[in-house]
């Protein structure tokens, strides 16, 4: 059986008050409950390692590609795993669009949170002009071979496919729209690495995930689970996701 992952990114919200939201969240979980990550904010890694309750494992949101150095403000892998942390988010596309980051850069992140033992959960996505072009699968096909380092194994990577128009929007793709990118995701995985390993790497669908449209999503076969923005703030909104996902 694949494993499922429900992963929220805090983003730039949230201070020590947030770290309550982790408590709340593993007093509603099912009892069948998928993994949950959570990735809050940089300052608040290390608490939230401690404050983490039995099921509910942390994440950072970024990490810098080099192991250490002159890199004013920069994370490294090593520094996140230090904090019991388990995940780090690369490539996300806000990082991509605000911090100009390519998808040599985020090869090479993925490769320093391996070197620290963290679990990359790599992110890809098209642009609205390229859905509307038809470039949807040319650009997930060039950004998965180009953010991919070799060396994936059936566990120590998780991809995050997220259009970046249903970032924050409210617009989803349709199931059917879902369906066809973790489908032809999982065909160039399995193509490169192998049916065992390509097989095994979960997949996870990001952009408005919500608990209204979230069991409508985990219906499409190749997707493991969420990567979940607004609606991972609250464990009120998280619970009932990460529900649909243990029902799924
Ligand atoms: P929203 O769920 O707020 O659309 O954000 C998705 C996302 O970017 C998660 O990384």
């Amino acid at each position: 059986m694949r494993r499922k992952i429900a992963a929220g990114n805090w983003k730039m919200n949230g201070t020590s008050t947030a770290l309550g939201e982790l408590v709340a969240l593993s007093k509603a979980l099912p009892l069948n409950a998928p993994e949950v990550v959570i990735c809050p904010p940089a300052p608040l890694l290390f608490r939230a390692t401690e404050a983490a309750p039995e099921g509910v494992r942390i994440g950072a949101q970024d990490c810098h590609m080099q192991a250490s150095g002159a890199f004013t403000g920069d994370i490294s892998a090593e520094m996140i795993a230090d904090t019991g942390a388990g995940f780090v988010i690369i490539g996300h596309s806000e990082r991509r669009a605000a911090h100009e980051e390519s998808n040599a850069d985020v090869r090479a992140k993925a490769r320093s949170a391996w070197a620290a033992g963290l679990t990359p959960i790599l992110c890809i996505g098209e642009a609205l002009d390229d859905r509307e072009a038809n470039n949807t699968l040319d650009i997930i096909g060039g950004q998965l071979a180009g953010s991919l380092p070799d060396g994936v194994t059936k566990t120590n990577t998780i991809i995050a496919y997220e259009p970046i128009w249903a970032i924050g929007t409210g617009k989803i793709p349709t199931l059917e729209q879902i369906i066809e990118v973790h489908d032809f995701i999982r065909t160039r995985l399995i193509a490169r690495f192998g049916k065992d390993i390509g097989d095994a790497i979960p997949l996870l669908y990001g952009g408005s995930v919500k608990p209204d449209n979230a069991a409508m999503i985990f219906e499409a076969e190749n997707v493991a689970g969420a990567l979940v923005g607004g609606a991972s703030l609250k464990a009120d909104d998280f619970a009932p996701i990460i529900a649909a996902l243990a029902a799924s």
